[in-house]
């Protein structure tokens, strides 16, 4: 077959919920300027005995159910994570063994918020490309463990989860084509250093440092007409669009989006960061399962996704669920 279609979705979410009362027991803030900012209720974190595998290991178990295939089915397994407690070997190979693969390839990608559509692409490369059938991309984190809880200029953002997605053949166009793209001019407005002694002697952190501004103003001018061009990249207009699912990062950043966009009513716009928090990598395929479960998405659906983050770098396509 020579195009690529998403065939399962799953996801994870760990255990504990932590609400705005909660982390104003850690930062000085308050329920309402946490929500008027980002739109964040509560977040969910990992409890003891839960971990970024864990989470990607049932995210990934839940999206082959959804295809109907099992760990043998795959020849690729591709995680985007920046919470791996290790350099090397990747989480992907892990996952692939525990998965049940016969070998597969695995690598892991390192894109931060924009990490599953990077996969996403990859993965629909190398299917329409023949050198793989069925490849499984997974988004997990757990910044919970990366974050500083002292710090108010992030502290109340981040949070933890995994999700994940099975491509492999379709007769019919379903995906794409990607958007993409970097900006290390701004690789300074968000950072997190490993804690090696050289980088710590250089005043690194190994949590994460983020300069908010930078940031808001990178999503809602230049991602916002990013998002633009995976619908023109892809020939679809606003009107034919079902679903819009930007990466959690913050409502406000959403909303910015859409006055951009000009996006019908008809279309159903992914608010999960509300009870999730932004959980990076993951954030947009947990949006996917929590709209499919709820009834807000339906198979056949046309799905703008984009991720953008760290880097900074972005990428986005347009799906058909
Ligand atoms: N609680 C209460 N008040 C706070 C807090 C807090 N946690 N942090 C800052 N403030 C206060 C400041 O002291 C300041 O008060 P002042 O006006 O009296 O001096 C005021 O709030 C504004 O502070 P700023 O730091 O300018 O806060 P800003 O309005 O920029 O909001 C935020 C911060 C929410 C992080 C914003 O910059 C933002 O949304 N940025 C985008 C970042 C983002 O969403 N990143 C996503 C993660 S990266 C990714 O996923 C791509």
């Amino acid at each position: 077959a020579p195009h690529a279609r998403i065939l399962g979705l799953g996801s994870a979410l760990p255990s504990r919920v932590v609400d705005n009362a909660e982390m104003c027991t850690y930062i000085d803030s308050s329920d309402e300027w946490i929500q008027q900012r980002t739109g964040i209720v509560e977040r969910r974190w990992v409890a003891e005995g839960e971990t970024v595998e864990s989470l990607s290991l049932a995210a990934g178990r839940a999206a082959l159910d959804h295809a109907g295939l099992t760990g043998a089915d795959l020849d690729g397994v591709i995680v985007s994570t920046v919470s791996h407690m290790l350099q090397t070997p990747s989480l992907a190979a892990v996952i692939a063994a525990k998965i049940g693969t016969d070998g597969a390839a695995a690598f892991d990608i390192a894109a931060a918020c924009a990490g599953f559509c990077y996969g996403l692409a990859q993965a629909e490369s190398l299917v329409r490309s023949g050198a793989a059938t069925h490849v499984l991309v997974i988004g997990a984190e757990t910044l919970s463990n990366l974050t500083d809880l002292k710090d108010r200029s992030t502290a109340f953002l981040f949070s933890d989860g995994a999700g994940a997605a099975v491509v492999g053949p379709s007769d019919e166009p379903a995906m794409g084509p990607v958007v993409w793209g970097s900006d290390g001019g701004q690789a300074d407005a968000i950072t997190m250093s490993n804690p090696w002694p050289e980088a710590l002697a250089l005043g690194e952190t190994s949590s994460i440092v983020m300069d908010g501004r930078a940031v808001f103003r990178w999503a809602t001018g230049f991602i916002a007409t990013a998002a633009e061009r995976c619908l023109s990249a892809a020939g679809v207009r606003p009107d034919e669009l079902d679903l819009f699912v930007p990466h959690q990062a913050n409502n406000r950043i959403t909303d910015a989006m859409l006055r951009h966009l000009h996006l019908p009513e008809s279309v159903t716009v992914a608010r999960t960061i509300t009870h999730y928090g932004n959980n990076s990598a993951a954030s947009i395929p947990v949006a996917l399962c929590d709209m499919l479960a709820s009834g807000e998405a339906k198979s056949g659906d046309l799905a703008l996704l984009i991720g953008f983050g760290a880097g900074l770098v972005y990428a986005g396509q347009v799906v058909r669920l």
